[in-house]
């Protein structure tokens, strides 16, 4: 029950997604003509389905930066909402974020692991290597000097602090005009939950699925963020969802634990 409702909520974004990508297939030309290519690479995804492997392939051209997960329930979400009624018996951590899905207002003006991200992005490059290795430590509060519910922009506004601490040393491997990044789009900066829970509190089912319900007006924010913005493209990633789930089993559970393959049947 709970899974028939986790895939129902993730197959509509995914098709929204597909709907997404078609449309920028059809508007990728006036786009081109007109402020040029795309700058920053959304992936579409979630925990589990190997974007981290195909982040460090692309990062290792020069001249695109992967800058990774740049959210975290630990760390900081783009969005929360209020919780939902189904939640209150649940007793759930309201998680920071940056912003308030309920109306878009400003929370928190800073993202430490953003920062992070940025930072280590840079310093790990294949072009800065040896004696003159530089560990960044650039300040990104430029980043949020008026900025609106928009994630599109914000990551755009990444590119551009990111590509803009490439080195004169490295310009010729990778032109400032050249420069682009990437970054993982996940449930959870939404304050979505797609963790299946094998031993789950009487009432969890009810309120998972009330609160991914909430997160797919913001989830549906950001992809079409991204659809409007001509600096950006999205690729969906998406994997066989058994392997997923076992994929994040076999990271995140204690040795000895059995993996419940039962609990993929409602999908
Ligand atoms: C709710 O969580 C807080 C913090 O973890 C805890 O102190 C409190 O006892 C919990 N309340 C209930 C009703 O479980
Ligand atoms: C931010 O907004 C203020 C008030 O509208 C404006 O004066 C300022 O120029 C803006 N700053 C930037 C960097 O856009
Ligand atoms: C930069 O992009 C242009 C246009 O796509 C391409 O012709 C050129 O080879 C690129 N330069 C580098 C160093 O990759």
């Amino acid at each position: 029950m709970l899974l028939q409702v986790l895939s129902l909520v993730l197959g509509v974004a995914l098709q929204d997604n597909a709907a997404l990508q078609t449309n920028e297939a059809l508007h990728a030309q006036p786009a081109a003509e007109t402020s040029g290519r795309a700058e920053v690479l959304v992936l579409v995804s979630d925990h589990g389905s190997g974007t981290t492997n195909f982040g460090d392939i692309l990062n290792t051209h020069p001249c695109i930066l992967d800058v990774g997960e740049p959210f975290g329930s630990g760390y900081m979400l783009w969005t929360t909402y209020s919780q939902p009624a189904e939640c209150a018996a649940q007793n759930l951590t309201d998680h920071p974020a940056m912003f308030d899905a309920d109306n878009g207002k400003l929370e928190h003006a800073d993202n430490p692991k953003m920062t992070r991200e940025i930072n280590d992005v840079l310093t790990r490059q294949e072009w800065n290597k040896g004696a003159d290795k530089v560990y960044y430590n650039i300040d990104s509060r430029s980043l949020y000097v008026n900025l609106t519910y928009n994630l599109a922009e914000y990551f755009v506004r990444i590119r551009d602090l990111v590509c803009a601490h490439v080195p004169a040393s490295a310009r010729d491997l990778c032109p400032a005009a050249n420069c682009s990044i990437m970054l993982k789009m996940f449930p959870v900066y939404v304050d979505g939950d797609t963790v299946i829970d094998h031993t789950p509190s009487p009432g969890h089912a009810a309120c998972q699925a009330a609160q991914n319900v909430k997160a797919m007006k913001a989830w549906k924010d950001a992809l079409h963020s991204f659809e409007m913005d001509p600096k950006v493209a999205t690729l969906n990633f998406e994997r066989n969802e058994l392997d997923r789930q076992f994929s994040n089993f076999h990271r995140f559970t204690s040795i000895g634990t059995e993996f419940d393959c039962n609990c993929i049947d409602g999908l």
